[in-house]
């Protein structure tokens, strides 16, 4: 179901897809996660305002090399990246285009055509918002059609309408955070709306060394730890439960056959958590574990194939000087 919101801006507008309340998705994800014998609550439940805080401090940290070298990527190659495709193109971003990054890509492509559609999706209306206000504020060509919903269904729905060659954009290897059925299935939705002549930009993180990841996951000065156990808080906050989150120990551990660093909050003893919103109960066992997130990191090979399974095909990739992290352009 489609519900256009009051227009913020005459180059701004924001749709809605309908789906279940979010608080309600939350509390059954919750319960349904911290009742299975191996404890998990999926981590895009980390991103509430003070864990998307918590995030944008992470890209400042310098063990979390993500940012910084997907951002050289885009200064270096924008241009290039831009003119991939036979312009004038418009853009799709699945995430909430509140970066540098979008920017940087907004500002090469209003250097080749006079006017650009930038269409955002992303599951918070008030992040689009926010984000898509300052974007039309700060550049003159550019109209926003925001549609906030999440990507299965918006990519599924009528919503999204394109006039001109479309470059969608997964960046900020976003894509790394869900299991390897789940980004095969999101790639091939993003393939089966692309037409001949649009392009698909992944950014993705790069396989490599263990204690590289795992640092980055793990930062010395435990913003990375906070932004893990803000988990609990929001728990507390929102399902009136009593975690104790210092009772808890942010770790990592990066499975190398899988490419995947796993994060985890380990219980430091044996305790019961009681969750009153839900009625709920949780029992730890010394050292039991939550899981909160995996962060897949790829390589050619790898998106060849994900490519391969959604009728694409790898047109170009760009790396930083440092080969860390990786932009792939997939054509159909
Ligand atoms: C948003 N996402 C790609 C980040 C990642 O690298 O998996 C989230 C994050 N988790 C810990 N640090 C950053």
């Amino acid at each position: 179901m489609l519900e256009p919101s009051a227009p913020a801006h005459p180059r701004l507008e924001i749709v809605e897809i309908a789906g279940a309340s979010a608080d309600e998705r939350f509390a059954h994800d919750v319960r349904v996660g911290l009742s299975a014998p191996a404890k998990a609550v999926p981590s895009k439940y980390f991103y509430d305002e003070l864990g998307s805080a918590l995030f944008d401090a992470i890209t400042h940290v310098p063990e979390y090399y993500l940012t910084v070298a997907e951002t050289e990527i885009l200064r270096e190659w924008g241009w290039e990246i831009v003119r991939m495709l036979h312009g004038p193109i418009e853009f799709l971003e699945l995430g909430s285009g509140s970066s540098v990054k979008t920017q940087l890509l907004i500002d090469e492509a209003l250097r080749v055509q006079p006017a650009l559609r930038y269409s955002p999706i992303d599951i918070s209306s008030q992040a689009l918002r926010t984000a898509a206000t300052g974007l039309v504020e700060r550049h003159a060509g550019l109209e926003v059609r925001a549609v906030a919903g999440d990507y299965f269904t918006v990519l599924a729905s009528k919503a999204l309408r394109f006039e001109r060659p479309v470059l969608a954009m997964l960046m900020g290897s976003n894509l790394g955070n869900y299991a390897p059925d789940e980004a095969s299935a999101l790639v091939a939705l993003v393939g089966s709306v692309l037409r001949r002549g649009d392009g698909l930009l992944l950014g993705v993180d790069l396989k490599k060394d263990r204690a590289v990841l795992e640092r980055a996951y793990d930062d010395p000065i435990g913003v990375t730890a906070a932004f893990d156990k803000n988990l609990l808080a929001r728990i507390n906050r929102e399902l009136d439960a009593d975690f104790d989150p210092r009772t808890f120990d942010h770790v990592v551990h990066y499975d190398e056959q899988r490419g995947c660093v796993e994060s985890f909050l380990r219980s430091r003893y044996a305790q019961r958590v009681r969750i009153a919103a839900i009625g709920l109960e949780v029992d730890f066992a010394p050292g039991e574990t939550i899981h909160t997130e995996s962060s897949y990191k790829f390589d050619t090979g790898k998106i060849e194939m994900l490519a391969d399974d959604a009728g694409l095909h790898v047109a170009k990739m760009w790396t930083d000087r440092a080969q860390r992290f990786a932009v792939y352009l997939l054509t159909p």
